[in-house]
C-alpha cells in the first residue's frame, strides 16, 4: 500500500490540527473552572511534560516506522512470534467512538455561530435556556448541525492527505492561531486579565483531590490526541527525514499554550464581569455568551471569532478521528476512499443521533442505558477506558515489544543519548503507571 506523504509543514498542522480541539477551547477551561484553577493546571502540565509527550513521540514513532494503517503498522513492527499485537491496532476506531458525540458539539458550535447575529442573551437564565432548549428539545435542528458537521469533515477527508487534510490545516490552523491570538491581545487590557492569571497559575492545593488528578491525566491524552491511532495514522505520512522528537515536541507546545490562552481569554472576560468561575461543560454556551453582550457589538464580534476559532479547532481535529478507521477499510479492504468515507461517516452520523437524543427530553429514555445517557455513556467509555488503553499500549508496545535496537537507531540521533535514555524510561516505567493508576481509580478499584 502507498499512503502519500505529508509536508514537514503540513505535518506538523495536520497533527497539531488533531490535538488542538474541542478539549482546549471548550473542556480544559471548563474543567480547570471545576476542578479550582491553578492547582489543576500544574497537575495538567506536569503530566503533558513527563506522560503525555513521551507517548506522542512513541505513538509517532509507530506510524513512521510501520507506514500502515493502525492495525497494519503494529502487524509489521510486532516480532514475528507475537504478530497478535495488531489487535492494539483497532485502537483507531475509538477515533470514530468519540465522533459520535464530538460531531455533535460541532454541530452545536455551528448553531450558535448563527445564533449570535439574533443577539447575545443578556442573563445568564435567557442563556440557559437557549443551551437547554437546543440540547434538550430540538432534535431536529441539532440532527441537522451534526449533519452539516459530518458532511464537512467527510468531505476534508475525502480529499485526501494532500488535497484536503494537508490543504485544510494549512489555512484553519494559522486562522484559529490569529483568531486566539487576537482575543488574547484584547483580553491583557481588561481588568479580568489579572485575575485570570492568578486563577490559572497561582496553585491553590487545597482544591485539588484525586478526581481532579485522575481528570488531569486523562485530558493530557485527549487534549494531545493520542491512544487513539490519529497521531498514528498522520505519522504513517510522515515526510522521511522529519525528526519525529522535534515534530511531537511543537505539537505538545502548540496544544498546551493553546489550551492555557483559550483559558486565559474566556476567564479574562468572565472576571472582568465578576462572573464566577465553576461553571461546567455550558461554560463558552452558557457563560460566555452572557457575559460578552455587555460588550455591545464589539461582544458580537469577539463571540463570533470566538465560536468560529472553536469550529476550526473541532473540524481539524475530527477529520483526525476518521482518518484512522477510513485508513484502515482503505488498506484491509481495498476500498476506494470516497466508499471507505461514506461507510464510516454513515455509522458515527447514525450512532451520534442516538448520542444527541439522548439528551432530550422525549427521547432521552429511550437512548439511555442503565438511566445513563447514551452521550455520556459513549464520553465515558473513551475518555476513561479506551483512551487510557490505548496509551498503555502504545507504551508497552514500544518500550517492551520493539526491539530497542530499532527505537534506539530511529531516535537516538534525534534525542542524544541522555534524552533517548529519560524519554525510554518514561515510556517503560512513568507512563504505564501513570495510566494504570488512572484506570483503577476510574474503575473505581483504587481510591487515593
Ligand atoms: N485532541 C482533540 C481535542 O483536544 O479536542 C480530540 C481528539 C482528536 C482526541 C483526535 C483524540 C484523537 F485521536
Amino acid at each position: 500500500m502507498k499512503v502519500q506523504q505529508f509536508s514537514r509543514i503540513g505535518f506538523i498542522m495536520a497533527a497539531a490540527g488533531s490535538a488542538v480541539g474541542l478539549g482546549n477551547i471548550w473542556k480544559f477551561p471548563y474543567m480547570t473552572g471545576m476542578y479550582g484553577g491553578g492547582a489543576f493546571v500544574l497537575v495538567y502540565l506536569i503530566t503533558i511534560a513527563f506522560v503525555g509527550f513521551s507517548v506522542m513521540v512513541a505513538e509517532m514513532l509507530i506510524g513512521a516506522l510501520g507506514r500502515r494503517d493502525t492495525v497494519g503498522s503494529f502487524e509489521r513492527l510486532a516480532p514475528p512470534n507475537q504478530k497478535g499485537w495488531k489487535y492494539a491496532g483497532f485502537m483507531g476506531f475509538n477515533g470514530v467512538i468519540i465522533m459520535t458525540f464530538y460531531s455533535v458539539v460541532i454541530g452545536w458550535i455551528f448553531y450558535y455561530l448563527f445564533e449570535i447575529f439574533t443577539g447575545l442573551p443578556t442573563s445568564t437564565d435567557t442563556a440557559k435556556a437557549t443551551f437547554d432548549a437546543l440540547v434538550g428539545a430540538k432534535a431536529g435542528v441539532q440532527i441537522f448541525w451534526h449533519t452539516v458537521a459530518v458532511v464537512i469533515v467527510a468531505y476534508i477527508v475525502y480529499r485526501g492527505i494532500k488535497g484536503g487534510i494537508e490543504k485544510f490545516n494549512l489555512v484553519l490552523m494559522p486562522a484559529l492561531l490569529l483568531i486566539l491570538f487576537g482575543l488574547l491581545a484584547y483580553a491583557t487590557t481588561l481588568e479580568g486579565f489579572g485575575k485570570a492569571w492568578d486563577f490559572m497559575f497561582a496553585s491553590d492545593w487545597s482544591k485539588i483531590n484525586s478526581e481532579a488528578i485522575v481528570r488531569a491525566v486523562g485530558h493530557s491524552f485527549f487534549t494531545l490526541s493520542l491512544g487513539m491511532g490519529a497521531i498514528m495514522t498522520y505519522a504513517a505520512s510522515l515526510p522521511k527525514h522529519a525528526s519525529i522528537t522535534k515534530t511531537a515536541f511543537i505539537v505538545t507546545f502548540m496544544d498546551t499554550l493553546i489550551a492555557l490562552v483559550a483559558g486565559l481569554v474566556i476567564y479574562s472576560f468572565l472576571f472582568h464581569e465578576g462572573a464566577p468561575a465553576a461553571q461546567g461543560p455550558g461554560l463558552v454556551f452558557i457563560s460566555l455568551p452572557v457575559v460578552l453582550s455587555h460588550f455591545g457589538t464589539l461582544g458580537t464580534v469577539l463571540a463570533l471569532l470566538f465560536f468560529l476559532a472553536l469550529a476550526f479547532a473541532g473540524i481539524t481535529s475530527a477529520i483526525s478521528l476518521v482518518e484512522p478507521v477510513v485508513q484502515y477499510l482503505i488498506d484491509r479492504f481495498d476500498m476506494t476512499r470516497a466508499k471507505a468515507v461514506v461507510v464510516t461517516s454513515l455509522g458515527y452520523w447514525l450512532i451520534g443521533i442516538g448520542a444527541l437524543l439522548s439528551y432530550t427530553k422525549a427521547w432521552g429514555e429511550t437512548f439511555s442505558i442503565g438511566g445513563k445517557p447514551l452521550f455520556d455513556i459513549l464520553e465515558y467509555t473513551t475518555d476513561s477506558i479506551l483512551l487510557p488503553l490505548g496509551g498503555l499500549l502504545i507504551a508497552i508496545f514500544v518500550g517492551y515489544v520493539l526491539q530497542k535496537d530499532r527505537v534506539y537507531s530511529a531516535l537516538e540521533h534525534e534525542m542524544g543519548k541522555t534524552y533517548f535514555n529519560i524519554w525510554r524510561f518514561s515510556i517503560r516505567y512513568v507512563a504505564p503507571v501513570a495510566l494504570v493508576f488512572m484506570m483503577l481509580n476510574l474503575m473505581g478499584i483504587l481510591k487515593i
